[in-house]
């Protein structure tokens, strides 16, 4: 098994197969990428509003200034260019020009290609690859090009990369420094899972990635190698997938597993929670405000997104066919009309103490505490436009959409900014979306991780250079 295990060029240099999957909010630093690729692997920094790190390795807060979610937009743009090249700056002087660094940003963050180019322009030479999801970054080949820097487009099934490549990548074909097949039932974070596949049927990657690479080889990317990310525990799980044709040459990513290192910079409650859940403890969910599935520990956070889901009925603002039971709505004196059927349930739930009702793009009504309802108007008041568009707030960063998305901003979702920097933070982080990928409860059976060690980064990666 262990000579099978051998090293690919990436991003133009002989690395180890092994990438660490980045993560934001700040998740992957410059220390984390550094020293994966100290160690000759390859290492991710988050490009999502990355932290501002001075000379003497202090972050630098971000204090907005302005007063409409427009404004701080901007701020928020000029901020993250100015913390990416700080952790660019920082993972090279770590990595002693070994391995490589990757830099990973959202296709779907607000102003992505301003952030992207930004920093691509500040930090020349110190970036060797740019991995790019969540959604279509058709573009991202001609940014690309344009800085001479390899591009990793993650895609969760073969016709997302052939669309990806039929209208733009054919174009730079030496620049894709590989192809990330993310497993969209089985990764961390944000998931691609398209409308036509469900969510409890999962599919084994192999004959997804072997689709993948048979495209590939028909269009003479042969030499291109793979990604596999998502579910990727060890690499003894994956002998069959080296030097298979079927598959080609692969490398593999992990999102989860280093998060448990002594370098990553999250509170060590996080790390020790991934320690000890158990099968079943993540799972796929549908509120984050992107509109994309992701992958999440459950605890209070994701409870109390599930409570207002179920805490809700349609209304409609006129008595109409079957809507005729008058409730009141809101503080000025107006009234909204809901099924008789529904009439007790919300009685009872406002005799719980969820008092609040709060309107849904879907005409229903979500009822809620009143602590929770002004923490969701002030959250959305606070909007700094991290996303290209948002369904919790209504923010777009389209100029020409007037900054909306003409949509109902939605109570059921969250600003998934905020609870990223909270949680990386330590602030209440149970409750706070805790991203992570469905293999997190083999932590528990994993000996290395016995009595809740944490190794160093270097440790994880020889262990998993042994297969394990
Ligand atoms: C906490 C967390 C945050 C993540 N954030 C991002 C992100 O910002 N961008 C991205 O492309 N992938 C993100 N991912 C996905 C990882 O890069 C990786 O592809 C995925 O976790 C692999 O699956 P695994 O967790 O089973 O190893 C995140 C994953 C986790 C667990
Ligand atoms: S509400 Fe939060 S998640 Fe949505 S765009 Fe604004 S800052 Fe981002």
């Amino acid at each position: 098994m262990k000579n099978k295990i051998k090293p690919y060029i990436v991003s133009g240099k002989q690395t180890l197969p092994i990438i660490e999957g980045g993560k934001g909010v700040g998740v992957t630093t410059g220390a984390t990428a550094g020293n994966f690729a100290k160690n000759d692997c390859v290492g991710t920094f988050s490009g999502v509003n990355a932290d501002w790190v001075d000379s003497n390795n202090n972050i630098i807060p971000l204090i907005y200034k302005e007063n409409t979610r427009r404004l701080r937009h901007n701020e928020l743009i000029d901020y993250s260019i100015k913390g990416g090249i700080s952790q660019a700056k920082i993972a090279n002087d770590i990595s002693a020009k070994n391995g490589r660094i990757h830099m990973n940003i959202l296709w779907e963050m607000g102003g992505a290609q301003k952030v992207l180019t930004g920093i691509l322009d500040g930090a020349k030479g110190l970036i060797h690859g740019i991995t790019c999801g969540a959604g279509m970054p058709y573009k991202l080949s001609e940014i690309a090009e344009k800085y001479q820097v390899y591009y990793y487009p993650i895609v969760s099934s073969m016709r997302a990369f052939r669309a990806l490549w039929k209208r733009n990548y054919h174009k730079a074909k030496t620049l894709l420094g590989g192809v990330v097949y993310e497993c969209p039932w089985r990764a961390g974070g944000h998931n691609g899972l398209s409308n036509a596949e469900d969510p409890n049927a999962y599919e084994d990657p192999y004959p997804r990635v072997a689709e993948i690479r048979s495209f590939m080889n028909s269009v003479g990317l042969n030499d291109v190698p793979i990604v596999m990310a998502g579910g990727v525990w060890n690499l003894e799980e994956f002998e069959h997938w080296l030097d298979n044709p079927e598959i080609g040459p692969i490398v593999f990513q992990f999102g989860t597993r280093p998060i448990v290192t002594q370098e990553y910079p999250v509170p060590n409650d996080w790390k020790l929670k991934l320690l000890n859940l158990n099968k079943g403890d993540v799972y796929l969910n549908k509120f984050s405000p992107t509109g994309f599935y992701s992958s999440a520990v459950e605890n209070d956070f994701i409870n109390e997104l599930k409570s207002r889901q179920i805490r809700q009925v349609e209304y409609r603002t006129n008595c109409s066919d079957g809507y005729d039971h008058e409730i009141p709505f809101g503080n000025r004196g107006r009234t909204v009309f809901i099924q008789k059927k529904d009439s007790d349930i919300v009685s009872s739930w406002i005799s719980q103490g969820f008092t609040e009702a709060m309107k849904t793009p879907d005409q229903t009504l979500m009822f809620i505490d009143k602590s929770k309802s002004n923490q969701i108007i002030t959250d959305q008041i606070n909007c700094m436009g991290c996303l290209s568009h948002c369904r919790f707030s209504n923010w777009s960063d389209k100029e020409e959409k007037n900054f909306s998305t003409g949509a109902k901003s939605d109570p059921r979702s969250f600003c998934i900014q905020k609870t990223l920097q909270d949680i990386r933070n330590g602030i209440d982080i149970n409750n706070q979306l805790m991203f992570s990928g469905h293999s997190a409860y083999r932590f528990q059976q994993d000996e290395l991780y016995k009595n809740n060690y944490i190794p160093t980064i270097k440790e994880l990666i020889n262990r998993i250079m042994i297969g394990k």
